[in-house]
């Protein structure tokens, strides 16, 4: 979406809740190349801005040309079936439609679409398209908060596609789903992005509210803590992890139980079936939360490394790089459009 250029080398900056992550890469040929990455955490949500300026600082990434992503209510996504028409007439055509999908008014909005080519469900002489708006407010705070920082913005994704092109990138995660219906899992600190795919299309999306933050609450209550102690226990519960994974057990079915409403919608709508599931982010980190889901999905669920498919610099910190991965979803996904 917004601006595009071609770059060979690019910064993905995820402006999460919790933290900030970025990923730098340069294009050399078909592959990509890790060459730099950090990560921040906020102390608060309004200290963007300062933590933004810290991990510049401490990382000394090598361009300035940044992509970030959006999520939350302010952005829309939908998947129509419409009848097929030619892509020149396409912008024209969504701008007549899109009053009917998007509950915003159509002048606050930034509008964009995409063609799914091969999308299961889809009729004779119909096609598939992707409607995407985001609110002009949203894209402008996160276009200065960027500058700011003496950066220069040139692409603005949104969460659930920047997750789905570090998938699409490759590797063995990405081999194994060949031809599937499959689904990326991403579970921040206050939401989970899901995105149902198959190879590089997306065919459906959507953000449950939920996320690390309920784990950490639920540890906090169980063992009488206050939050920053259960956010402590939780990434280093030593010799607790049996009854931590006891503690986090009912917050994680309650994500499970809602991530499974997606699937059920998904597969009602499309008849096609979501055949794996992978999952990433942060919150993701939590004893139990893959077996867990695996029993609510009733399909192979695993952790993928976002960044199996990129090469990685001799000169990173390649421990300190696998510690964060999880983390680094969507920031790589980011990074991903470097050159394209
Ligand atoms: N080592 C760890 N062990 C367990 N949990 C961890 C660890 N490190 C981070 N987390 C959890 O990861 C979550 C943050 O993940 P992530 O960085 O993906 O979120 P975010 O992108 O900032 O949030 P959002 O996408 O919701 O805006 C927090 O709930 C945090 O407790
Ligand atoms: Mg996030």
């Amino acid at each position: 979406m917004a601006l595009f250029r071609r770059t060979p080398t690019l910064l993905g900056i995820d402006l999460g809740s919790e933290s900030i992550k970025a990923v730098e890469a340069i294009r050399e040929k078909d592959r990509l190349r890790v060459v730099g990455f950090g990560k921040v955490e906020l102390p608060s949500p309004e200290a963007r801005a300062d933590a933004l300026n810290d991990l510049l600082k401490h990382c000394s990434f090598k361009t300035r040309r940044v992509a970030t992503s959006v999520s939350g209510r302010s952005v829309i996504v939908r998947y129509l079936n419409m009848v097929d028409i030619p892509d020149e007439n396409l912008k024209t055509a969504i701008r007549f439609e899109a009053d009917r999908y998007i509950p915003f008014d159509l002048n606050e909005v930034v509008l964009d679409c995409h063609r799914i080519e091969d999308a299961p469900g889809v009729g004779a002489n119909e096609m598939k398209l992707l409607l995407v708006a985001v609110k002009k407010d949203v894209v402008q705070e996160q276009v200065k908060l960027v500058q700011a920082a003496g950066l220069q913005p040139e692409i603005v994704d949104v969460d659930a596609f920047a997750l789905g092109n570090a998938f699409a990138l490759g590797g063995p995660t990405y081999e194994m789903a060949a031809g599937k219906v499959v689904a990326l899992v991403d579970v921040g600190a206050t939401k989970t992005v899901v995105d149902i795919v198959r190879g590089g299309e997306s065919y459906f999306t959507r953000e449950v509210y939920v996320g690390g933050n309920e784990i950490t609450n639920a540890i906090a209550k169980r063992f009488g803590l206050e939050t920053f102690e259960g956010e402590q226990l939780k990434r280093q519960p030593a010799s607790r992890e049996q009854e931590i994974a006891e503690a986090v057990l009912p917050s994680i079915e309650d994500l499970g139980n809602e991530i499974q409403l997606s699937f059920d919608y998904y597969e009602n709508q499309s008849d096609s079936k979501v055949e794996d599931v992978f999952v990433s982010g942060g919150g993701s980190r939590v004893p139990g939360l893959e077996e867990t889901f695996e029993r609510i999905f009733e399909r192979r669920t695993m952790t993928w490394n976002p960044l199996e498919g990129f090469d990685l610099d001799e000169g990173l910190d390649h421990q300190a790089l696998l510690e964060c991965a999880p983390a680094l979803a969507v920031a790589a996904g980011l990074a991903a459009r470097a050159g394209a």
